[in-house]
Order: C-alpha cells, then sequence, then structure tokens
C-alpha cells in the first residue's frame, strides 16, 4: 500500500512539474496606472493562457530599470507610459523594432512616431491642469488658463508637478516649454514655475491626487486623469492651457534580449486590438485609443479639438536626456 502511494505521489507531482513547464509567461513592464495594465494582463490571459507577471513603474524609472538590465533583460514588453523615454530606450539599442500583425488598424498619425516601428503608439493623451477650484474660491484667487499664469506669485506653494528624470508627464511639461517658447525661454519659464511649486513627485498623476485631497490647488497631469479624479469624486476641474498645450503618446516596445520573445509579440499584437484598447475606459483609463476601429470614450477630450504645439517626438527623443539633466541642473537646484 505504502509503495502504490508512493508511486502516486510520484506520478502527481510529476504532472504538476510538466503542466508547470507548459503554461506560457509573459513578463511586462507597465507605465500607465496599475488598474488598466492589471486589466490588460487579465485579458490577455484569458484569451491565450498566457500568464502576465507585471510591474508598474513611471516611464522614466522603467527606462532606467531597462539600462540596469541591459547585459540582462528580465522583461519582454514594455507597455504605456509616455512615448519620450521609450523613444529614448530605442535609441540607446534597449528595445528591437517590431510591427504589429494588425499595424494597418493603427491611426497614422500616432502609431510610429519615431519611424522604423521601434515604438508603436498606443494611446494619445493631452497635457493641462486639474484644478481644485473649492480651494483656490476658498483662498479668493482665480482659476488658471494658461501657462504663463501659473508663474503668479500667488500660487505660490499651490502647484504641483512631478519630476522630469523620473516621470513621462513631466518630461511632456518640459518639452511642451521648449516647443512653446524655444530652448533657453523654456527652462527659463521652468526656472520661474520652480518658485510656485510645492513638490515634484516621482510619478505623473502624483500631482493630481494631491489637488484632489486639496493639498494643492493646482496639478499639471495628463487630462484623462483629471477626468477620472473627477469621476472618483475629487472637487477638480480640467483646463486645458490657452496658449496651446503639449500631448504624449503612449508607447508600446519589445525589449531587446527579450526572455520570452514569442509571447511578447503575440501580446503586442493582442494589445493594440480594438478590443484590447477597449477595456482601458471600463476600468476609467480614458487617452484616446490609437486603433482606429475601437470606440473612443464619450468623456475623453479629442486631440483635434485642442489648440497643441507642434510637438517633435523624433527631437525629444534625442533630446530628452539632456533636456532633464538640463532641467536638474538649472532648475531643480535653485531655492524656492
Ligand atoms: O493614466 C496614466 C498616465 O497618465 C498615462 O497616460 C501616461 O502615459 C503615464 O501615466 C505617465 O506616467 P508617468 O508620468 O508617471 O511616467
Amino acid at each position: 500500500m505504502k509503495k502504490l502511494l508512493g508511486i502516486l505521489f510520484s506520478i502527481l507531482v510529476i504532472a504538476n512539474a510538466s503542466a508547470f513547464a507548459e503554461q506560457k509567461v509573459l513578463s511586462l513592464y507597465g507605465s500607465a496606472e496599475p488598474r488598466i495594465i492589471e486589466k490588460l494582463a487579465e485579458g490577455f490571459e484569458k484569451e491565450t493562457g498566457v500568464r502576465v507577471d507585471w510591474i508598474r513603474m513611471s516611464s522614466g524609472e522603467t527606462l532606467a530599470r531597462l539600462r540596469a538590465e541591459k547585459s540582462n533583460p528580465k522583461a519582454d514588453v514594455w507597455w504605456g507610459g509616455t512615448l519620450d523615454p521609450h523613444s529614448i530606450a530605442a535609441l540607446e539599442g534597449l528595445t528591437e523594432p517590431y510591427k504589429p500583425s494588425i499595424f494597418d488598424e493603427l491611426d497614422p498619425r500616432f502609431r510610429d512616431p519615431i519611424g522604423g516601428n521601434r515604438v508603436i503608439g498606443v494611446y494619445v493623451g493631452i497635457l493641462g491642469f486639474s484644478v481644485n477650484e473649492k480651494l483656490l474660491k476658498s483662498m479668493g484667487l482665480p482659476t488658471p488658463s494658461g501657462w504663463d499664469d501659473l508663474l503668479d506669485p500667488q500660487y505660490k506653494g499651490l502647484i504641483g508637478v512631478a519630476n522630469p528624470n523620473t516621470s513621462g508627464t513631466a518630461l511632456t511639461t518640459l518639452a511642451t516649454q521648449i516647443f512653446l517658447r524655444g530652448e533657453d525661454e523654456g527652462i527659463n519659464y521652468m526656472k520661474k514655475l520652480h518658485k510656485n511649486i510645492a513638490n515634484y513627485t516621482k510619478s505623473g498623476v502624483a500631482p493630481g491626487i494631491l489637488a484632489g485631497r486639496g493639498e494643492i490647488a493646482i496639478a499639471i497631469i495628463f487630462l484623462h486623469d483629471c477626468i477620472y479624479h473627477m469621476e472618483q469624486g475629487y472637487p477638480v476641474i480640467a483646463v486645458v492651457p490657452k496658449e496651446g498645450t503639449g500631448y504624449e503618446i503612449g508607447g508600446l516596445n519589445l525589449i531587446k534580449g527579450a526572455p520570452h520573445p514569442q509571447v511578447a509579440k503575440q501580446f503586442i499584437d493582442w494589445v493594440v486590438s480594438a478590443r484590447a484598447m477597449e477595456l482601458m475606459p471600463t476600468v476609467g483609463s480614458y487617452q484616446l485609443p490609437t486603433n482606429t476601429k475601437a470606440k473612443v470614450p464619450a468623456v475623453s477630450i479629442p486631440i483635434d479639438s485642442v489648440k497643441t504645439v507642434d510637438y517633435d517626438f523624433a527631437w525629444v527623443a534625442k533630446n530628452g536626456v539632456r533636456i532633464a539633466d538640463r532641467w536638474t541642473r538649472e532648475v531643480f537646484t535653485l531655492p524656492r
């Protein structure tokens, strides 16, 4: 009897081990909100049986992680986060070009912003202000309507934005000023803005939460995040800066030396589909989808309705590291 039990036990162990060996795994780095990364991971797993192990890091943080792992890559795909750090990664040889099988379904304006399928565009988001009007009113202060308004000393300590070294949102903010005013004037603008900043956060969306809670009054964030915060009951409104504003294209990259390149390509083909993109608004992720067949969420702000700066993604790919470094040396170190 003992012998029989022993044999049965060994059979069970072997069966389990081979089932485990057969389960395919995808290692995913995601730089949008955790709730949507989780939703996509579940959706892909449901359709394909591939288990998705994912981690959320801000866009600049993910770039730093990829650099650190260059000789021994741990992840297969990087989905979401602003295009700029994705493009920098591509130029540094940390990622590999890959053209999704349904590339033709993607909007030609956003699908391949730096060329050569080096980064695929998966969504679009508009930069602006999330303003806690209730707080401003209680202080007798007006709602700002543009970038220049933010420099008024009346907003000292009331504005939040992230750090462009870690956050793609903040790098978009810095580049937007450069595209509005030229490089030196853009840096000068950031110096003046610095005087009014309460706090630089690591992640781009964090100042929006601080504004919602009334810890600050104005957050420079993507407006789809502000719309989600409004839905959550925060007393904020979305303001599109009147001078014109920047925007992001969400990036998607195959990591060079990915441990599971086949499932990585399978995931990329799936995540650009209309049905995958339509999962985003189900968890309050209101970026504009780049798949032309995907439904645009009713609450999203159409990009064509907004005055945008001529955001040169190829320029930021080449100069992003240098301008973030200039910001650190010339702006961040100044007293406030
Ligand atoms: O909704 C999350 C989001 O705003 C994305 O649209 C964007 O790509 C990402 O966050 C940027 O995050 P971070 O600024 O932390 O890199």
